[in-house]
């Protein structure tokens, strides 16, 4: 008995201390032990056993040699072993098999035929591959990884399905980060009807990417050409799979589908030695499979987001006005199913589900809209491909549904309609008077140019009478920056003046960061002025930076600029009046707090969310916001949350992560460690305050002069210490009353920890906090905040900071350097 246990402990010291080989075959005298690797030719690969992050148990994977810690293939991925005496063989038969201590097969791979020379290799593309001798063409392969994909298609790997043999290659997400058996969710090509791209949870559509039209999947107008790779997609008798490859083979690319169900692709840089994220997808409700119902759009940036097409109306006046667009929309008047019907064109959209579709791809558009006409179950019908002038025939059968409108791109689609309903829709579309009005307006614009006297006067006068034009006048500013379709109303000096009763102190709204925002009235509608001060550190550079960024932002939870003025040494801000003031107004009243319930307060951090999501990554500029605190967050009728005030921000490039200023501006206790004392910004420093933010609306306390009786600590402070004690919930403000899901309560305020965590990596993104607040996903621990001591103090020691001063108000100063 002893001796055997000697004997274990020996042959255990044995294998620990054997050095590790680097193997670049595998043959059956040439097994690979727990320690071994096998490289591929050009050492872009590595195969070996791990263990995921925190976990012990035992794994044999594929990962990057340049970065260990990205697994792109596991084979045991159900059957870890828990030891450190795992080996792989290969077999005479040509099966590689995963043995564990007792000898016992834990995984294995299979062929169709004996080898004479059985070989595996790791070949320069990621693949593990089982082959006869020495020959490298893919049809001497007996078996390869790439046609058993884990959670990572790699360049040169197919994802779709062999319609002949019956091979279905689809990525599965890993359970956790620490365990790689296969999750809840996949990605794959669905061969029903026109095979699309669809992210799966279980056996239920998650999120549809949609059908290849030529140029891209339907749903993700992103995909273009780029430098990094190239990528086909191939849809015959034989096979439908989707497939990229590196244009730079020094290059890596990956694209993975997360343990949460996002499919995100990652760009090695070497540079600096890291990856970069492209997200592909899931970025706003409306990529929620079906969220609208059947026969609708769904736009993210209309409010509501969902809308019946037109003909259609609500299924359930009731539970559509409540918000719950699930039931869809259905037909105002039945097809006749003869020549009685007929078609609306509608454009920039995502196809709808082409699950129950039909297609040819010789049929021309015209054919295919009298195919549609003449079977009465046919819905609607598009181009099959939009290269060129388009060509081909989809027919979609039955009711339509995941429909989305894009503001560029998007595709055009045909839907089948009553005569009489086409009629109707036809006589609404006859010109209104505004229509007319501005029609004309152009056109007295157009001959204005000739004639410049001419153009003066109308410009002065139709400010006067119509408040707003469409227009901008170029010369107000040198037109940098701007382009020509960018259309930003002028107002005059005296409309303005006008409709502010003359910036009457009456009209006064408040004092924002910096100048007076005054009410006012024009033509009717209500409106907010910016006046900006004349002595304030806003120069013209900082107003034209604010207003183009705004310009070109539109957002449900952004607050809308109408139009700006330029005039004397005035600078001015027109915005969309919001009736209910800010939020610092509601959060830290206790009476007013109390008309905040917890639905209202998630809705107004799920808006924020989404707001400054749209900031940092949807737009075509990626803006940081610099400034975002209770009081620039504006609430309309319903209570839904507006950002406001990007007098702040800047626009940087693509690549440009994270920018040094010289010039400090924000507001404390919302600003980042980094950003306070170094003046370091990057989005992860709006995230810093937008978890500020949530942690400030789920308890009514300010973070800066939060004060407890028991310590010192600030409001992060606080909030840290109830969840080291495991006791969160005493952080919740007694305001919300009863109606409270604690579990959301919960997931709040750790994702609000997340944001504020000391060092900015480890703050999540706001695509990650969107997903966090909306899944029931596991959360990662938050660890210590920024400035999470007292507000005296700050965590840094160094006396940079005891050069800012302690206020309420925005502050700008000048930084470190
Ligand atoms: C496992 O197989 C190897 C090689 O065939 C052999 O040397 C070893 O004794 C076996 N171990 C056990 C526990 O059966
Ligand atoms: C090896 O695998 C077999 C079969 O799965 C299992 O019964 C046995 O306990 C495993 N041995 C060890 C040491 O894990
Ligand atoms: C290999 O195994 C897989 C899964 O068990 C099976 O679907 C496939 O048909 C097998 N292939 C061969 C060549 O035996
Ligand atoms: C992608 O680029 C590679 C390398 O330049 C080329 O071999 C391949 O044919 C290209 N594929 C497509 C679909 O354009
Ligand atoms: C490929 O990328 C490497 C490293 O980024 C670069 O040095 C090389 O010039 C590139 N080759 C081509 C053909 O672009
Ligand atoms: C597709 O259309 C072409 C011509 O319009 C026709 O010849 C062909 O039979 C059609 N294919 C199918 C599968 O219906
Ligand atoms: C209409 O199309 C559906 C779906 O392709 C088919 O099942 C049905 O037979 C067709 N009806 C007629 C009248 O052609």
């Amino acid at each position: 008995m002893e001796a055997l246990a000697y004997l274990f402990v020996y042959s255990l010291l044995l294998s620990l201390l054997r050095s590790s080989i680097t193997l670049d075959t595998i043959t059956p005298s040439q097994p690979i032990r727990d320690g071994d690797t096998l490289v591929s030719a050009d050492r872009s690969f590595q195969l070996g056993f791990f263990s995921p992050a925190s976990s012990k148990s035992r794994y044999m994977g594929i990962w990057y040699l340049v970065s260990s810690e990205i697994v792109v293939w596991v084979a045991n991925r159900d059957t870890p072993l828990n030891d450190h005496l795992g080996v792989l063989r290969i077999t005479y038969e040509g099966v590689l098999v995963l043995l564990n201590s007792t000898n016992s097969t834990v995984w294995s791979s299979n062929t169709s035929r004996t080898p004479e020379i059985p070989v595996a290799q790791l070949l320069d593309t990621g693949n593990l591959v089982v082959k006869d001798g020495n020959f490298d063409d893919p049809g001497n392969f007996l078996w390869q990884s790439f046609d058993h994909p884990c959670d990572t298609l790699l360049p040169e790997m197919k994802l779709g399905k062999n319609l002949v043999t019956g091979l279905e290659r689809f990525l599965s997400s890993w359970k956790s980060i620490e365990d790689p058996a296969q999750g809840v969710f996949s990605v794959r090509i669905d061969p029903r009807g026109l095979p699309q791209f669809v992210v799966m949870e279980g056996a239920a559509i998650k999120y549809r990417v949609g059908p290849w039209n030529g140029l891209t999947f339907s749903g993700n107008p992103a995909l273009r050409p780029n430098p990094i790779f190239n990528y086909t997609f191939v849809l015959n008798e034989n096979e439908v799979y989707y497939e990229n490859s590196l244009l730079n083979s020094s290059v890596f690319s990956r694209f993975v589908l997360n343990p949460s169900g996002i499919a995100e692709r990652f760009t090695w840089i070497d540079r600096t030695h890291s990856w970069q994220r492209f997200l592909a997808g899931q970025l706003d409700q409306c990529e929620n499979y079906g969220f609208c119902g059947a026969y609708t759009t769904c736009n993210p940036n209309n409010s509501p987001i969902c809308a019946c097409f037109e003909g259609f109306e609500p299924k359930s006046e009731r539970n559509w006005n409540s918000n719950d667009w699930s039931d869809g929309c259905v037909r105002r008047t039945p097809l006749e199913c003869n020549d009685g019907d007929g078609f609306l064109k509608w454009t920039k959209l995502k196809l709808p589900d082409t699950s129950s579709s039909w297609y040819n791809k010789t049929t021309n558009l015209k054919e295919c809209g009298g195919l549609c006409l003449k079977n009465c179950s046919c819905t609607a019908y598009s181009n099959l491909d939009v290269r060129g002038e388009g060509s081909g025939c989809l027919l979609w059968f039955g009711s339509l549904t995941d429909i989305r409108v894009f503001s560029e791109g998007g595709q055009e689609l045909y839907l089948k309609l009553a005569k009489s309903e086409l009629d109707r829709i036809e006589k609404k579309k006859q010109p209104s008077k505004i229509k007319q009005a501005s029609i004309i307006g152009s056109v007295i614009l157009v001959t204005g140019i000739i004639i410049l006297g001419v153009i003066a006067y109308i410009r002065k006068n139709r400010l006067h009478s119509k408040g707003m034009s469409k227009r901008i006048d170029k010369k107000d500013w040198d037109n940098e920056g701007w382009n020509e379709d960018m259309e930003l109303p002028t107002f005059d000096l005296t409309a303005i003046a006008n409709a502010t009763d003359n910036f009457s102190s009456n009209n006064k709204l408040g004092e924002g960061g910096f100048g007076p925002v005054y009410k006012g009235t024009l033509d009717g509608q209500v409106i907010a002025v910016k006046r900006l001060s004349k002595n304030s550190g806003q120069g013209s550079k900082e107003f034209k930076n604010e207003v183009q960024s705004i310009a070109r932002l539109q957002h449900r939870n952004l607050v809308k600029l109408l139009g700006c003025c330029i005039q004397e040494d005035e600078k001015m801000l027109v915005y969309e009046y919001m009736p209910n003031k800010s939020l610092d107004f509601f959060i830290f009243d206790q009476t007013k707090s109390k008309l905040l319930d917890w639905l209202t307060r998630m809705n107004i951090i799920g808006g924020i969310a989404r707001g400054l999501l749209y900031l940092h990554e949807d737009s075509r500029l990626r803006i940081i916001h610099r400034d975002l605190k209770a009081s620039n967050i504006l609430l309309d009728n319903n209570m839904n949350p507006k950002i406001s005030d990007f007098g702040l921000a800047r626009s940087f490039g693509g690549d440009e992560v994270e920018c040094m200023t010289n010039r400090i501006v924000g507001t404390y206790g919302y600003m980042s460690p980094e950003y306070a004392v170094h003046g370091q910004y990057s989005i992860k420093s709006d995230v810093f305050s937008f978890g500020v933010l949530v942690l400030e609306i789920v308890s009514g306390k300010k973070n800066r002069g939060f004060c407890d009786p028991d310590h010192n600590l600030n409001l992060l402070g606080h909030a840290w210490r109830l969840w080291v004690e495991d006791r969160p919930m005493g952080l919740v403000d007694e305001s919300v009353g009863e109606s409270i899901s604690q579990s959301e309560v919960l997931r709040c305020i750790q994702v609000g920890l997340l944001c504020v965590q000391h060092n900015p990596e480890d703050r999540p993104n706001m695509s990650s906090v969107l997903l966090m607040l909306s899944s029931e996903s596991l959360l990662h621990k938050p660890r210590q905040p920024g400035f999470y001591t007292d507000s005296r103090r700050t965590d840094y020691s160094s006396s940079e900071h005891a050069t800012y001063s302690a206020n309420e108000i925005s502050t700008t100063s000048f930084g470190p350097r």
